[in-house]
């Protein structure tokens, strides 16, 4: 197809969401959650996190699987239908996540939150996988870049859009560096490059993590 949709910033954040979690583990794993900042940042920096993975998965539930959905064969359709299944898994195992986090303090498990984390990453791995081998290439088969204008819009819409791509890059690849930037318009890169960086910056400060 001519004008095959790139998905490598779809790549690019499932790399992205996976180094999080890693990062969040890390953190909850040595800061010192009786300073009520150090835990107050914290939570603050996986409520990032959270929001930014359920509207990744509502994005691709609402707009992607869909327009794959309507010409996809038989066996195309249970690849795209085992897309919104594991999502929903994934939005389990973030539900005990998202009040262990909202309730961050001395008193907090940290070897529960680590667990939970752990299963967070083993099923977010095998997604993240099965969707790029298997489902992709269903979506790049049927839509167009054209029909991906609604699924885009949703994406900038999100209150944290302008620090994501610039968190994309964080302890990403060179390649994945520039493959980021390079969804951009020249003329786009040029102010949302610095404006990106400059708040994810201030974010990672502000969160201390
Ligand atoms: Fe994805
Ligand atoms: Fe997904």
């Amino acid at each position: 197809m001519a004008d095959k949709v790139d998905f490598t910033i779809n790549s690019n954040m499932h790399s992205a969401f996976l180094r999080e979690v890693d990062r969040l583990q890390k953190a909850v794993e040595t800061v010192d959650l009786s300073d009520s900042a150090l835990a107050a940042g914290l939570a603050r920096r996986y409520v990032f996190f959270s929001h930014t993975l359920h509207a990744h998965h509502e994005g691709e539930d609402t707009f992607l699987w869909p327009l794959a959905l309507a010409k996809a064969t038989p066996q195309e359709a249970v690849i795209l239908n085992a897309m919104a299944a594991e999502h929903e898994a994934l939005a389990t195992a973030l539900t005990g996540l998202d009040s262990q986090f909202a309730q961050l303090s001395a008193d907090s498990d940290v070897a529960r939150m680590s667990g939970g984390l752990d299963r967070l990453r083993a099923i977010l791995t095998g997604h993240c996988a099965h969707e790029e081998r298997d489902a992709v290439p269903v979506v790049q088969k049927y839509v167009t870049r054209e029909d991906l204008k609604a699924f885009m819009a949703f994406t900038r819409e999100q209150p944290d859009s302008t620090l994501v791509l610039a968190w994309v890059c964080d302890g990403a690849t060179p390649a994945q560096i520039d493959s980021t930037w390079a969804m951009l318009p020249g003329f786009v890169r040029v102010f949302v490059k610095p404006m990106s960086t400059r708040k994810y910056a201030k974010f990672t400060a502000e969160c201390g993590v």
